[in-house]
């Protein structure tokens, strides 16, 4: 007899085919329990590298090795049974040659078993992207402001402030559709360029502080849980989860403190 799963996990095409439909809602998780409450609700669930700074404390997400994305990406995998889970390749992972990418990203695929990977850039990208659709391993670009390469930048500000840079952005988001990946961040895009980007491709594009008129959002989940000490000025905090936490741990402390804890119900006897 043989048992199957009865619940039918979101792919990236049904993410593709949202193009233009209702938007796809979609957040970040490290871990196997908020990956469970966030399968509720959302369409896909990131397994973003941006953990190395959220989770791990680094100063930005250059650090991160692969090992550590496959780790969390098998935690999130236990907890998300519905929603499609995407797997950041960490920089340094696939930059190098389409080979050095395919290798890596089928590590992530088959130790996670997750459903898609993500990569940072646009045109130049492109090759890998192509390589990597057609050995079966689905893609999400990740262009505008790329995180990755913020010592290149110089900081995480918002791209195409000038109408001189929009053709440039322009032509990553046409790179990535055109080598088939099965849909776009746009992460720190003026508005109207990320609604005219929207408009012109055929693949979903996600915005990260980047216009409502995107395909879908995406947000890292501490950041919108009002639980990382600081956040994009974008996002909004639609809970005071950090608040909560350290109320908890102070209450906590102070029972400790005052013999109050563990309560005297919830001690053991000794029985002779
Ligand atoms: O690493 C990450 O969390 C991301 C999102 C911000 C899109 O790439």
């Amino acid at each position: 007899m043989s048992v199957q799963n009865p619940t039918k996990r979101l792919t990236a095409p049904d993410i593709s085919a949202r193009k233009g439909g209702d938007p796809i809602v979609s957040l970040t998780s490290y871990h196997a329990h908020t990956a469970a409450i966030a399968d509720k609700y959302v369409d896909f669930i990131l397994v973003g590298d941006s953990l190395g700074m959220v989770m791990h404390g680094f100063e930005s997400t250059l650090p991160v090795p692969l090992d550590l994305m496959i780790l969390h990406g098998r935690s999130v995998m236990r907890g998300a049974k519905r929603a499609l889970v995407v797997v950041d390749m960490p920089f340094g992972s696939y930059e190098e040659s389409p080979a050095q990418a395919f290798r890596n990203a089928a590590r992530v695929m088959k130790e996670t078993e997750c459903g898609a990977i993500k990569l940072e850039g646009g045109a130049r990208m492109a090759e890998t992207i192509r390589f990597l659709t057609e050995r079966g391993i689905p893609v999400m670009a990740h262009i505008g402001l790329t995180p990755q390469s913020i010592n290149v930048l110089g900081s995480f500000k918002t791209q195409g402030r000038t109408r001189d840079k929009w053709a440039m952005i322009e032509d990553d988001a046409k790179a990535v559709t055109e080598a088939g990946a099965f849909s776009m961040v746009l992460e720190a895009i003026v508005e109207p360029l990320a609604a005219k980007i929207t408009k012109s491709v055929a693949i979903p594009t996600i915005g990260i502080g980047a216009s409502p008129a995107c395909d879908g959002q995406i947000l890292v989940m501490e950041d919108m849980l009002g639980l990382s000490p600081r956040v994009p000025k974008f996002v909004k905090e639609f809970g005071a989860v950090g608040k909560a936490i350290e109320n908890a741990i102070r209450s906590y402390a102070e029972d400790v403190r005052a013999r109050k804890f563990p309560m005297p119900e919830n001690t053991y006897e000794v029985k002779d």
